[in-house]
């Protein structure tokens, strides 16, 4: 079977989810590639995905589970027998539910699972002196990435339809672990460093920053703590103080590689 279009649909706040989607969708080819971008803000309307169209989905896994804020954001979007890949993103951990869960939500939305992936993107708590899977995706998991889309666009050239392709497994449990209750936390802003250029409102995909009394302020109940304004604040001057960061850093250093289900 043939696709027109490749549609990649992310959200991912530190852009380890969308390297790895532009990745698979080089593989793919294809002549026109769509891009959604989620991160920053819902859809106002239902979008209707066509069934000439491959879409790729990708977000990271928080807590085992999918980004919350992705799998409300990814709610817009319908099908109607459409192919797709769904993909997660981790921190070198583990994805536990993550990956079946955005599967069958995407087949729930009138999807049709082809292939689906697992990859390992830096941690979003990774810091310079206690990294985490620091500078991943890198060369090799984008070789991985971009093949693993060649893989897919030969296993659809083999069929005329896509209900002669087998129904896909992917690794995973349901019902989906349940995640723990987390405390309320945002990072916060060193004032001798920073310089009030307001970036960092800019990158956070869920608005919990804003400027109150010439400081710049976190509401820790509406930050997602995925540290877009930490990595990406051009003086250095968020930091997210976490125990989680030690125990991953010590824990979990041995790399993970990526999971294709094919
Ligand atoms: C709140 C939160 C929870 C996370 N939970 C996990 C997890 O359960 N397992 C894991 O390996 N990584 C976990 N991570 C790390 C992210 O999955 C990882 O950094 C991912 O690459 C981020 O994707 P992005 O760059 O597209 O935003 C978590 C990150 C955050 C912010």
């Amino acid at each position: 079977m043939e696709y027109k279009h490749i549609h990649i649909i992310y959200f991912s706040p530190t852009h380890t989810s969308a390297k790895i989607a532009y990745a698979i969708a080089e593989g793919l080819g294809g002549d026109v590639l769509l891009e959604s971008d989620m991160t920053y803000e819902a859809l106002a309307e239902e979008v209707e995905i066509h069934s000439d169209e491959l879409t790729i989905v990708a977000a990271p896994v928080y807590g085992g589970r999918v980004a919350e804020t992705a799998m409300e954001r990814l709610r817009a979007f319908q099908a109607h027998q459409a192919p797709v890949v769904p993909v997660v993103v981790y921190g070198n951990r583990d994805y536990e539910d993550a990956l079946k869960e955005l599967s069958d939500t995407l087949a729930e939305a009138g999807f049709i699972p082809v292939s689906a992936g697992a990859f390992i993107g830096e941690h979003s708590y990774s810091r310079k002196d206690m990294p985490i899977a620091a500078g991943r995706p890198d060369g090799i998991d984008l070789e991985i990435a971009t093949n693993f889309g060649r893989t897919i666009r030969k296993k659809l050239e083999l069929v005329d339809e896509l209900s002669d392709l087998k129904p896909l497994e992917v690794k995973g449990n349901f019902p989906y672990k349940v995640k723990g209750p987390s405390k309320p936390q945002a990072p916060v802003t060193d004032e001798d460093l920073c310089t009030q250029c307001e970036y960092c409102l800019d990158v956070c995909p869920v608005s919990a920053i804003s400027i109150a009394d010439d400081r710049m302020f976190s509401d820790p109940t509406v930050c997602i703590k995925c540290c877009a304004c930490v990595k990406e604040c051009p003086e250095g001057a968020r930091t997210f103080d976490t125990p989680y960061t030690a125990m991953l850093h010590k824990n979990f250093n041995a790399r993970r590689e990526p999971e294709l289900f094919v």
